[in-house]
């Protein structure tokens, strides 16, 4: 069956993310077109990039890399759930992405971002990283709003109407996942 990961971007004490993820979670896990799995960031405990060799020539030496590419490799899709720090994505996630290559080529990928404008400055920047590695980003993205979708922006309450986009998300990466199965 087709293997969706979700991944939650920031690693950050106290963080808003996690909510954010388990809701993607639970919507998605009510499906029976993929399976969906949770990938938490903070339990890779990645440090800055620290393999001598680019990633595209797949010549990984650290145990944190490979246990992180196997991981990757595992899933034919993703979505991201990204946090907006200055106008991108977290540090954190930019990192996790830059440490692998062929386990991201000629999958899929949709958004779930928030932000005081819905997190869209940071999808825009995930979008151009994307063409790099080769995956199909979606159209559809969950765009949260800080002041709308959190009380005192910290307490996750999203307005009812994130769920039927964040249904069309999933359909567009499952079915582009599947898509592209045939090149992987
Ligand atoms: C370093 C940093 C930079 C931020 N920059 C932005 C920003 O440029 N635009 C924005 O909408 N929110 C910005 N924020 C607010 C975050 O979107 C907000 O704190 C969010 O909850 C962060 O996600 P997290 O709690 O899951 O880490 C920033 C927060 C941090 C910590």
């Amino acid at each position: 069956m087709t293997k969706i990961a979700i991944i939650l971007g920031s690693t950050r004490p106290g963080r808003n993310g996690e909510a954010v993820a388990k809701w993607v979670l639970d919507i998605a896990k009510q499906r029976s077109d993929a399976e969906y799995e949770l990938v938490d960031l903070a339990d890779f405990k990645l440090p800055h990039l620290d393999e001598a060799i680019p990633p595209s020539m797949g010549q990984y030496t650290h145990a944190h890399t490979k246990a992180w590419a196997a991981k990757i490799a595992s899933f034919d899709g993703f979505v991201f759930v990204t946090p907006e720090y200055n106008h991108s994505t977290s540090g954190a996630l930019k990192n996790a992405i830059d440490y692998l290559y062929a386990e991201w080529n000629n999958k899929a990928a949709g958004f779930v971002s928030y932000g005081s404008v819905g997190g869209a400055r940071a999808v825009e920047h995930l979008r151009l990283i994307m063409g790099e590695l080769q995956v199909a980003d979606v159209r559809a993205q969950v765009a949260l709003s800080l002041a709308t979708d959190f009380v005192n922006y910290s307490q996750f309450a999203p307005a009812p109407y994130h769920t039927d986009i964040l249904g069309t998300v999933l359909d567009q990466v499952v079915a582009w996942s599947e898509a592209l199965s045939s090149l992987r």
